[in-house]
């Protein structure tokens, strides 16, 4: 279960977040991830030193250093103690014009640093009312496989985030994201991924309320939490749902 915490939170608000979190119980039985935005990454690893909940971050550049105002190296959040990272969020394609192939480059990066990628997938609204939806995740997991190839590509968790449930309170089906989930563990088996080991969580609205009801289905492995991930109480009951199952 991973915490996106996207562009929110300041000093004081964080810490007690992330106190409560620290006292997770449920934690040593899931795997945990809060993702802050950058400058908060060390608060993060301060107060959750010693539990089980790890952090990531949300971005990395696709350079690896130099002359690149403005940017974040993998290097650098791997030096700030980070051990995941989310690359190719919807709002960093729409929004900062992330294209399939910078997310490729930067997926190859982490995975060369040893940063585990959080690679996120997923279809606009009219785009699934135009019965594409899944031609264009395969298409976004195919810029991915070839770049990265099928060997590395196991190390990849995928995060299903149609755009349509992005923080707007309307999540997918549990049926529609299974059927989802079951075609991108189909794709890259077809294409020599040892799919098994591949995590793919749902992304887009998930809630303590609706967690459960994604999490029983056989190709939903957890979640990326936006919005209430941003609450102690509704991230841990997602995270206790998770342990749960
Ligand atoms: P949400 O965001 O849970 O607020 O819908 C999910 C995400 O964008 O990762």
């Amino acid at each position: 279960v991973i915490g996106n915490w996207k562009m929110n939170g300041c000093l004081e608000r964080n810490a007690s977040l992330l106190a409560e979190l620290r006292s997770m119980s449920c934690a040593d039985r899931v795997d945990v991830v809060v993702c802050p935005p950058f400058p908060f990454i060390s608060q993060a690893k301060d107060v959750l030193s010693g539990s089980a909940v790890s952090v990531g971050a949300q971005n990395l550049s696709s350079f690896k250093d130099g002359a690149y105002t403005g940017e974040v190296s993998g290097s650098m959040l791997l030096d700030l103690g980070c051990s995941w990272v989310i690359v190719g969020h919807s709002e960093r394609r729409s929004v900062f014009g992330e294209t399939d192939h910078v997310v490729a480059t930067k997926v190859a990066l982490a995975l060369e640093l040893g940063l585990k990628p959080i690679l996120c997938v997923g279809e606009t609204l009219a785009q699934r009312e135009a019965g594409e939806a899944e031609a264009v995740v395969q298409a976004q997991l195919d810029g991915v496989l070839a770049v990265v190839g099928a060997a590395l590509a196991s190390d990849i968790v995928v995060a299903y985030e149609p755009v349509w449930a992005i923080g707007t309170g309307r999540t997918a089906t549990p049926d529609q994201a299974e059927v989802m989930h079951a075609f991108i563990r189909a794709h890259l088996e077809r294409s020599g991924v040892a799919a098994q080991k591949v995590k793919i969580l749902y992304g887009g609205s998930v809630t303590a309320a609706n967690a459960s009801l994604l999490f029983v289905k056989p190709d939903i492995d957890g979640a990326l939490v936006g919005g209430a991930s941003l609450v102690a109480e509704s991230f841990s009951l997602i995270c206790a749902a998770a342990a749960a199952i």
